[in-house]
C-alpha cells in the first residue's frame, strides 16, 4: 500500500477538504465553461430574427401575465411532442429572448408554434373569454387587453436596451420603433419599409380596430409569429428520443 492511501486522506480533514474542493471544481468547470462558450454552440437558423416592437410589446404582456406559468415555449425532441406541436424547438429560435420564456409548466399547450394555428378572430375571443371556444377550458380570461390602449412611451428604449444586450436592433430600426409598431396592426398603411426590416412579419388588423393599438393587438401579434419564422423542410431533423 503506498502512504498516499485513502486511509490517509480520510484522516486528514484539511487534505481532504483540500482534494474535495479540487473534486468539485473540475465538475463545476465542466458545466460552467459551456456555456461561456456558448457562441460556438447556438447554431445560427435562417430565418430567425430580432422581434417587430408590436411582437415584443406583445412580449412584454405575455411575461407581465404570467402565461410563462401555464403556457411552455419549448418542444422536447420526444416524439410525442414533435407528433402533437412540430418541430422541436432550435438553441437559436430564442437567441433573442430576453429572458427566455420555455417555461416549466404545461397546463394549457405549448406555445412555441402557435402561430398561424387560429385566425385573428379565434384569438380575440379565446383572450377574452376561453370557454367560448374552448368549453373545458382552465384559462383565465383577459377582456381587459382590447380595452387597454398599448402604451408605447417606452418601446424604443426597450428596442435600445436589447441592442446593448446582443439583439441586432439597427440604429433605423430604433428611430422607426412607433411607425413600425403601428403599421403592423393597420394594413392600410404602408408596412413595406417595416416588413423590410423585419421578414415575415405578419401584417393584420389583429383586434379589429386599427385605428387604436391595443394590449390586444401586441399579444395576438405575438401569438401568431411564434414558431412562424424557420422554414423547418430545410432543417435537418435529428433522431427522436421515442
Ligand atoms: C391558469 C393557466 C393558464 C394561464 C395563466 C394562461 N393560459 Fe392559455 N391556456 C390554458 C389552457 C388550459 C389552455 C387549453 C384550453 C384553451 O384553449 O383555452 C390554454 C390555451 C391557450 C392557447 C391556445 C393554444 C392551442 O394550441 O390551442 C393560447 C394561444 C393561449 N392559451 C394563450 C395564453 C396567453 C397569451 C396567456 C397570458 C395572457 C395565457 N394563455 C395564460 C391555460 C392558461
Amino acid at each position: 500500500m503506498s502512504k498516499f492511501s485513502h486511509a490517509t486522506i480520510e484522516k486528514n480533514s484539511i487534505l481532504l477538504l483540500v482534494l474535495t474542493l479540487i473534486a468539485v471544481a473540475i465538475g463545476g468547470l465542466v458545466e460552467i465553461v459551456p456555456t461561456f462558450l456558448i457562441k460556438t454552440t447556438v447554431e445560427d437558423v435562417e430565418g430567425v430574427r430580432p422581434y417587430t416592437p408590436l411582437e415584443l410589446a406583445g412580449r412584454d404582456i405575455y411575461v407581465r401575465e404570467g402565461c410563462y406559468a401555464c403556457h411552455s415555449q419549448m418542444i422536447r425532441s420526444l416524439r410525442s411532442e414533435v407528433e402533437r406541436y412540430g418541430h422541436y424547438s432550435l438553441a437559436a429560435e430564442s437567441k433573442y429572448d430576453h429572458p427566455f420564456q420555455w417555461g416549466s409548466k404545461r397546463t394549457g399547450p405549448d406555445l412555441a408554434r402557435v402561430g398561424g394555428k387560429y385566425s385573428d378572430e379565434w384569438h380575440r375571443v379565446h383572450m377574452a373569454d376561453p370557454r367560448a371556444v374552448v368549453p373545458e377550458s382552465v384559462m383565465p380570461g383577459y377582456p381587459f387587453l382590447a380595452e387597454t390602449p398599448l402604451a408605447t412611451h417606452d418601446m424604443q428604449n426597450s428596442l435600445k436596451v436589447l441592442a446593448l444586450l446582443g439583439t441586432p436592433y439597427s440604429e433605423e430600426m430604433v428611430t422607426e420603433t412607433l411607425a413600425d409598431l403601428y403599421v403592423q396592426q393597420n394594413p392600410d398603411e404602408d408596412y413595406d419599409p417595416m416588413v423590410e426590416r423585419y421578414p415575415g412579419a405578419v401584417v393584420s388588423n389583429f383586434d379589429g380596430n386599427p385605428e387604436v393599438v391595443t394590449e390586444l393587438d401586441a399579444i395576438i401579434a405575438y401569438m401568431q409569429m411564434l414558431g412562424t419564422l424557420v422554414d423547418f423542410s430545410t432543417v435537418e431533423r435529428s433522431t427522436l428520443v421515442q
